[in-house]
């Protein structure tokens, strides 16, 4: 894919910032929106993510890869790994993924994934990954620390600027998601290896429904599987599961 890079000082969201073209018919596969600062960044489930000038990547990707639409999950997986390899190609050890595709270090929020759609039709799926990478900060509001630990690139001593650090992700998450409709077996085994999930006792929540077992299959079209109590395994759609934590 070839990038185009859009360069802001301050947006709302760069999410929205890509919404905004692809409405007015301006956006194009492989259109990419960074600003230095974020006065609305969004996070998953509402959240709200953290944009202090200078301090973070926040980037958005547009893709409108004609048709066939993409598998949303698969996406999502794929642009998790994009980011991880980016950071470890940075110089990151000990990083993994986390359910769905956030990058963690030693259980530390370092970056998170926002992939959104809105009113794709079959002839021109279109959708924006959001990618918010911690790589200058020292400190993060407490609001945030209360939440959950978070770490960026600098706390884990990697020192990379703003600009290496995006061509890196780039890169990486370009790569990616180009071959996102061929590799999918590869993609979910990498993703199991890498979430550190395959065969793991975990609680997955569907709808208001929780469900604990061992995680031994996981398949994008199918879902996942679980191995509940001993007998065959319970199927789930991934699109359907709300949460996944390790028991
Ligand atoms: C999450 O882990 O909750 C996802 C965070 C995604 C944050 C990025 S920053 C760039 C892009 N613009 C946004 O408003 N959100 C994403």
């Amino acid at each position: 894919m070839r990038l185009r890079v859009h360069r802001h000082d301050l947006v709302d969201s760069t999410n929205e910032r890509a919404f905004a073209a692809l409405a007015n018919g301006t956006a194009g596969h492989g259109d990419v929106h960074v600003a230095r600062a974020q006065s609305a960044g969004r996070g998953r489930l509402g959240r709200a993510w953290e944009s202090a000038p200078g301090e973070g990547l926040y980037l958005s990707l547009v893709l409108r890869p004609g048709p066939p639409a993409l598998s949303a999950v698969a996406l999502t997986m794929a642009a998790g790994l994009g980011v991880l390899e980016a950071a470890r190609s940075l110089g990151l050890t000990g990083a993994r993924l986390d359910w769905p595709n956030d990058v963690v270090v030693g259980g530390r929020k370092l970056a998170g994934i926002l992939v959104e759609s809105r009113g794709v039709t079959p002839e021109d799926p279109t959708y924006v990954v959001g990618v918010g990478l911690n790589v200058a900060q020292e400190r993060f509001s407490a609001g945030l620390t209360a939440e959950r630990a978070v770490t960026s690139l600098a706390l884990e001593g990697v020192e990379v600027s703003l600009d290496a650090a995006e061509e890196r992700v780039l890169l990486t998450l370009a790569e990616r998601l180009d071959g996102l409709d061929r590799a999918t077996d590869e993609l979910a085994e990498r993703y199991l290896d890498e979430t550190g999930l395959r065969r793991a006792r975990v609680r997955v929540t569907v709808g208001d429904d929780r469900h604990e077992g061992t995680l031994v299959r996981l398949d994008l079209a199918r879902g996942l599987a679980l191995d509940v109590d001993g007998s065959d395994p319970r199927w789930w759609p991934l699109e359907h599961v709300r949460a996944l934590e390790r028991r």
